[in-house]
């Protein structure tokens, strides 16, 4: 392959196809922390958003472009529907980032054709070169997708990446949207692509893939075996349905078992030279990120970055690992960046101390929220001894990046006990400064401050998930409280940590009813399930 990097890219689809997971939505700010930081992790591509989607991810994209995307940065990339309306708004979105790329895509699979876009075969034939030369006269980087390819008839599949090339698309992404395909099945497409599209080696071959059975990570890694150059995948997994590959887990596959890849790669067994250009010491701090920002919990036992995933982190000492690390553990946790949940600041630590450590996790805050983190920081240490990452992480995504709050909590007192009806006495502020009181009884205390809070802001909503977890050990934790809504199909999620659960609890639904409110302001077109109206 003339077009072989000689190493896989990694495109980044976090802040795409993560943030199309049902209540991860982000708003701007959090979007470029993300972005700031997978730029830190050394990602080569980063899909910013679907810009025709609304203005409000047409500027995220645009804002990326514009402070992400360097001359050695990142590739900003946008993604567009086979449609002129879509790429051109793309361009746009795009065009401030010294390195840009259009990844425009339509599908391919009958299933799709007949009952999703209502065309044939020979119109995509039609509309494909049509609209890469559109792609390829507003950017001289093209990204092009055959939707649902794992499910493509693969002569056809051949065809449309043959004139794709032709009409000057540089890399090729066969996508597994459903989930669907198995390793040796998949392997086997991205070796007949390889075979039988004449002009191949003119394009970089990539991959994406959805996880529906587990197999995601498992399926690039065959497909890197068989040429694919490039891995689509997200931080921790996230994205439709059960999410995409997660690209900590590929980046450590290929780091880890380098010596089975190399000669893959046509290098000689132990060259030593990294697989992919990912700082792998930035992974933990990546994974942190996005959890706190978007809300998508990591299971304990999630590989790589799960809390389980080290023994010894989480406190299992088995005699064997205590003897010698190797006897139960493949990666070293410094080589991912997990460091000890050391204490980094006290009660006498200074705004600029407390400003630099925010940084060093990624977050890169305005002077009006970092005023706002360091006052919450102050009244922590005041009942906290000690203050860890995790606690700074908590402060920061559950009380700071928050969209313009509708309600506002004001007061918060509840009674209960073995002899006590749960009582909450709630005052919210509206967004006029207006305060309202009511009382409510409840199953149990944050039972009684949810229903005093939905009496007191009359929004519908239906709550769909509650939890509590203790942000780090000890009896003067942070409770965090993640709290999910949901009403007319749009889900929102909330966070807050305190040492009172029952106060972060209250903040937590607040935090995700202002968000349910500002989703609904937006009217958002989905770029897969939203067909393209009339033509383009
Ligand atoms: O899953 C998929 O097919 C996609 C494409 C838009 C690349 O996300
Ligand atoms: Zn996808």
């Amino acid at each position: 392959m003339a077009k072989d990097p000689g190493r896989v890219l990694i495109f980044d689809t976090t802040l795409r196809d993560g943030e199309q997971s049902p209540g991860a939505s982000l708003n701007l700010e959090e979007k470029l922390a993300i972005a700031h930081q997978l730029a830190r992790l050394g990602v080569d591509i980063i899909e910013a958003g679907f810009p025709f989607a609304s203005q409000g991810d047409f500027n995220a994209v645009q804002k990326i472009a514009d402070q992400v995307g360097g001359n050695d940065g990142p590739v900003i990339c946008g993604l567009a529907r086979a449609s002129k309306a879509d790429i051109k708004s793309c361009a746009e979105a795009i065009s401030p980032a010294p390195r840009k790329r259009i990844h425009t895509f339509i599908a391919t699979s009958d299933i799709h054709l007949e009952h999703k876009l209502r065309k044939s075969r020979n119109d995509v034939l039609k509309i494909v070169p049509e609209m890469v030369h559109y792609a390829k006269s507003l950017s001289d980087d093209v990204e092009f997708s055959c939707e649902d390819a794992a499910r493509s008839d693969p002569e056809f599949l051949y065809q449309v990446i043959q004139s794709a090339i032709s009409s000057g698309a540089g890399t090729i992404n066969i996508p597994d949207t459903v989930g669907y395909t198995t390793p040796s099945e998949f392997g086997e497409l991205i070796l007949g692509i390889n075979k039988h599209v004449s002009n191949i080696d003119e394009a970089v071959l990539s991959v994406h893939g959805h996880n529906d059975l587990g197999l995601a990570v498992a399926n690039f890694l065959e497909a890197v075996k068989n040429g694919a150059r490039q891995l689509e995948c997200t931080i921790n997994g996230i994205g439709e349905r059960a999410g995409n590959a997660a690209l900590e887990e590929l980046v450590m596959a290929l780091h880890v078992r380098r010596r089975y890849f190399n000669p893959f790669f046509g290098k000689d067994i132990e060259s030593p030279t990294p697989l992919t250009a990912i700082r792998t010491e930035e992974i933990t701090k990546t994974s942190r990120l996005v959890s706190n920002l978007t809300g998508m919990v990591v299971q304990p036992n999630k590989a790589i970055v799960g809390a389980n995933a080290f023994a010894h982190e989480s406190g299992i000492h088995q005699d064997g690992v205590l003897k010698n690390r190797l006897t139960y553990e493949i990666i070293d946790s410094k080589t991912i960046g997990l460091s000890d949940n050391r204490i980094s600041l006290g009660k006498l630590s200074g705004r600029s101390a407390v400003r630099a450590r925010l940084e060093d996790l990624g977050y890169d805050l305005t002077r009006e929220d970092l005023n706002d983190a360091f006052a919450r920081f102050k009244d922590l240490a005041d009942r906290k001894r000690e203050i860890t990452d995790r606690d700074l992480e908590a402060i920061v995504s559950e009380q700071v990046m928050q969209p313009e709050a509708k309600f506002q909590i004001r007061l918060v007192q509840v009674s209960c006990g073995t002899a006590l009806r749960p009582t909450a006495t709630v005052t919210i502020a509206d967004q006029d400064g207006r305060e309202h009181t009511t009382v409510a009884l409840g199953t149990g205390p944050v039972d009684a401050v949810c229903k005093a809070l939905r009496s007191l802001t009359r929004e519908q909503n239906e709550l769909i998930e509650f939890s509590v977890k203790s942000v780090t050990e000890g009896i003067d934790a942070l409770g965090e409280v993640t709290i999910r809504l949901r009403r007319d199909g749009q889900i929102s999620s909330g966070h807050s940590a305190d040492t009172d659960v029952v106060v972060a609890a209250a903040q937590a639904y607040i935090n995700a009813l202002n968000r349910l409110v500002s989703l609904d302001k937006k009217s958002s077109i989905h770029p897969q399930h939203d067909i393209v109206q009339a033509n383009l």
